[in-house]
């Protein structure tokens, strides 16, 4: 008698992500959002006058705290990123517009992860004390001017590169979206099921 096919339990089944999975899409526009904001408060908030005495540092402050929040939650992103798969690229591979979308996506990553730990150490060499949400917290180390304008101009820096790399992701999106309608915004949206 003819036997029965079994289904062969021994062959993996590749399932291939076809977009983000739901903690990138939360990170990334919580990151999005958060990131442009904070951009805007340290433009905003490095023309402000000194006087009155404290109008100043309590925007400092805002933007140290709210700086190092972002810096934990693109720390978590880093991590999930090199945990996790992600979809393959809309973009064949080998043109330039892969090539590029790789390069602005590590670059971005790099200014992601600069940005907050500049941040973080220069205030640490400065003479005051980092103020999160009012807590004072402890000095890493004792102050230096030298090392203090070094951080902020690696600061300022990486936050410009990092400006320019933003504008360039969105006009890589609109292309797609506009241009070559390849449905690439609903792979970083909330969506349903995350595999074919
Ligand atoms: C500060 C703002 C933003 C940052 C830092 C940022 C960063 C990133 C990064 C690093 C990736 C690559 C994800 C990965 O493969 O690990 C990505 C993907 C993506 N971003 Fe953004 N993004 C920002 C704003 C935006 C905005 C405003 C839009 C839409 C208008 C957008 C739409 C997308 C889409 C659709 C993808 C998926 C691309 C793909 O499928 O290959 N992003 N973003
Ligand atoms: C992802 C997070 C961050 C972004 C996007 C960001 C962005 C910026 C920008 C655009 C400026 C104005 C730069 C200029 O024109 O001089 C600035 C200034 C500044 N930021 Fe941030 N920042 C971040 C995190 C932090 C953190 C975590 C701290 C400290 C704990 C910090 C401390 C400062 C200080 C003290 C300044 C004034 C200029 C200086 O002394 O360097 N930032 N930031």
């Amino acid at each position: 008698m003819a036997q029965e096919a079994q289904p062969d339990t021994d062959t993996p089944v590749i399932s291939t992500p076809v977009q983000y999975d739901r903690m990138m899409v939360v990170l990334h526009w919580l990151l999005a959002l958060g990131l442009i904001y904070q951009l805007g408060l340290g433009l905003w908030m490095d023309e402000l006058p000194k006087e009155p005495v404290g109008y100043r540092a309590q925007w400092f402050n805002l933007h140290k705290s709210i700086g190092l929040c972002l810096g934990l939650l693109i720390l978590w992103r880093l991590g999930w990123r090199v945990t996790h798969s992600v979809p393959v690229s809309v973009n064949a591979s080998g043109t330039w517009q892969h090539k590029l979308s790789l390069l602005t996506h590590r670059a971005m990553y790099a200014c992601m992860f600069l940005m907050p730990l500049s941040g973080f150490l220069g205030s640490n060499f400065s003479q005051y004390p980092i103020k999160f949400f009012g807590w004072a917290l402890p000095k890493w180390f004792a102050p230096d001017p030298d090392m203090k304008s070094l951080l902020s101009e690696v600061h300022e820096l990486t936050a410009t590169v990092f400006m320019a790399l933003v504008a360039l992701h969105f006009a890589a999106v609109l292309w797609h979206v506009w241009v070559k309608r390849d449905g690439l915004l609903r792979r970083m949206a909330w969506g349903r099921a995350n595999h074919d």
